[in-house]
């Protein structure tokens, strides 16, 4: 980092700190007009049990007499740097090819369940979040160290598939269905409003269920049916996010390994009956553990147990990561619960990486009422929308279809992002692709009017990116200078987002880049004919690029170098 020089001054001068500590402390002060970097005092008055401010103006003082430019704010010391050698020093790390790359993850193997949608129901909603978000977090770790495995954990098992069984037994596809998603929904959601008025139906469904878990070949071959024919259209939204999987494994995966589980929690004295069921108790705090029906039938639960040991032993993940809506934080508690009463202190290394909603245009979604926006309709109008846009801004572009759909599926990808993940999200697909907003296809766009100067200029991107040229006053003005001081920081915002599984840290600084980027654009002149303050300009710009497209292959979003 380019404050690097005033960390080790401040790692000689406080013995309480390590330098790690001291980076980490380190910021940058909110009005640039007192300095580049602020160091807070106020852990370091904690532990010398002083006033911060006093704390504050010695280390100023200290500061000073070793020839830095250092004032005190209260509790806060202000350093402002020699411009010129911290121009070259970002422009330095920003070439580094391990720019905004971290080590801490080496050796490491996380197992990432994200997507994991319902077989014979739309992917929802939900389950977009838990892609996108997933494949954010996954791109993230990768650039941490860790090996990352994708396991998209469909839900192919359950009670459900015997309604369905059920209806399908008794009414056939229904006719003019568009699709077989949406026929299985439909016959779903008329299952559930006869039932409503003939109760029996329910035993009818729980029979269905029971014959295909006992393995009948009526039921299994209909269960297939419902199966093959679901993959198939989700995998056409994962081809359209640009997602894929290191496994695909269905609940039904771990049918087999399930009476070994059980057996075990048995005898390890864990297993208590309960009107019939089955179940393992977690003290005061979380409501017993249900694994076994007492019908016989195992639950959800029953199955992650199943795969969170499979995860671990079999797949060797030393983190075990599930990006799944924040309803369902009880579950992954219970899960832990449970793998920890087993006498497994690895069930820490279960982590819920909860999520809000999502709303389209204020609706909610129910799968049971039959009221379901399907995804593959929004990321349509997504793109016919980026279509018209271009129409108009750009009618000469090669390959509009393309490049709409690039800008369309982004636009959707970064509506969800951009937000912390825990925040419910109201999707407002006009602003999502609005070119001027805090966007994706904003993001998209200043990337591509970054690179459009390099191609302007008939100077390779590449050469501009490896420059550290001598002569940087052209960049050292205070615009080149804030410009720089955000590419610098980009790698904070990576950390940020790994540390706290949290893509929107990388959404919104990009963004923040973009801005600054493109006000930098309208008020300097980029091209201009000094060859050496053209040259430290360009420099700069093709960090910025460097930066834009990082971050928006972090999210998921493809780059375009031509808009
Ligand atoms: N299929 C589940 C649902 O739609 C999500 C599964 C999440 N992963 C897991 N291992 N439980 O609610």
């Amino acid at each position: 980092m380019y404050w690097r020089p005033v960390r080790d001054v401040l790692a000689e001068l406080v013995s309480e700190l390590s330098p790690e500590e001291i980076e980490q402390l380190l910021d940058t002060p909110p009005d640039p007009s007192l300095g580049d970097v602020a160091f807070p005092t106020f852990r370091l008055a904690k532990a010398r049990r002083r006033p911060p401010a006093e704390i504050a103006r010695e280390t100023a003082e200290a500061l000073a007499a070793r020839g830095f430019s250092a004032r005190a704010d209260g509790g806060y010391v202000n350093v402002a740097l020699p411009r010129e050698a911290a121009v070259r020093d970002i422009l330095r790390e920003t070439a580094a090819p391990d720019f905004a790359r971290f080590s801490w993850g080496a050796g490491k193997r996380v197992v990432i369940d994200m997507s994991s949608p319902n077989i014979a129901k739309p992917f929802g909603v939900g389950h977009l979040r838990s892609t996108v978000i997933g494949q954010a977090i996954r791109n993230l770790l990768l650039r941490a160290g860790y090996e990352v495995l994708r396991v998209n954990h469909i839900g192919d098992w359950g009670t459900q598939f015997g309604k369905l069984m059920a209806a399908y037994a008794m009414w056939g596809i229904p006719k003019g269905a568009p699709d077989k998603i949406r026929a299985y929904l439909e016959l779903y959601v008329r299952f559930h409003e006869e039932a409503e008025r003939r109760p029996e139906l329910e035993d009818e469904g729980r029979r269905w269920f029971k014959r295909l878990e006992d393995g009948d070949p009526e039921a299994r071959k209909l269960w297939r049916m419902f199966v093959d024919e679901s993959l198939k259209e989700f995998m056409r939204i994962y081809d359209r996010l640009g997602v894929s999987f290191e496994y695909v494994l269905g609940e039904s995966f771990y049918n087999d390994q399930i009476p070994g589980v059980l057996e075990e929690v048995r005898a390890k004295g864990l297993l208590e009956e309960s009107e019939g069921a089955f179940v393992v108790r977690l003290g005061d705090d979380l409501p017993p553990a249900l694994l076994l029906k007492s019908d016989g039938t195992t639950l959800y639960l029953t199955r992650d147990l199943a795969t969170a040991l499979y995860r671990k032993n079999v797949l060797g993940a030393d983190l075990l990561l599930y990006v799944v809506g924040r309803e369902q934080s009880l579950h992954f508690e219970q899960l832990r619960g449970v793998l920890r009463r087993m006498g497994y202190p690895w069930a820490d290394a279960i982590v819920h990486v909860p999520f809000g909603l999502l709303r389209f245009g204020g609706k909610k979604l129910s799968t049971r009422r039959g009221r379901v926006i399907f995804l593959e309709e929004v990321l349509d109008e997504a793109k016919a929308r980026a279509l018209q846009i271009l129409e108009e801004k750009s009618p000469q572009l090669a390959d509009k279809e393309a490049v709409a759909e690039a800008i369309g599926v982004g636009a959707v990808i970064f509506g969800d992002l951009r937000q912390s993940r825990l925040h419910d999200v109201d999707f407002d697909m006009e602003e999502a692709l609005s070119f001027e907003g805090e966007t994706g296809p904003y993001v998209q766009y200043t990337y591509a009017r970054a690179k459009g100067l390099f191609r302007r200029a008939g100077e390779p991107y590449e050469e501009a990116l490896a420059a550290v040229p001598s002569d940087v006053r052209g960049i050292a003005g205070d615009r080149g200078w804030e410009l720089l001081k955000l590419v610098a920081a980009y790698p904070r915002a990576v950390r940020k987002g790994i540390e706290l599984y949290e893509p929107s840290a990388v959404a919104r600084h990009i963004l923040d880049v973009a801005k600054a980027f493109n006000r930098y654009y309208q008020e300097e002149r980029i091209l201009v004919e000094d060859a050496e303050e053209r040259r430290a300009k360009l420099a700069l710009v093709a960090r910025v690029a460097r930066v834009l497209a990082d971050g928006l292959e972090v999210l998921g979003l493809k780059v375009l170098e031509e808009i």
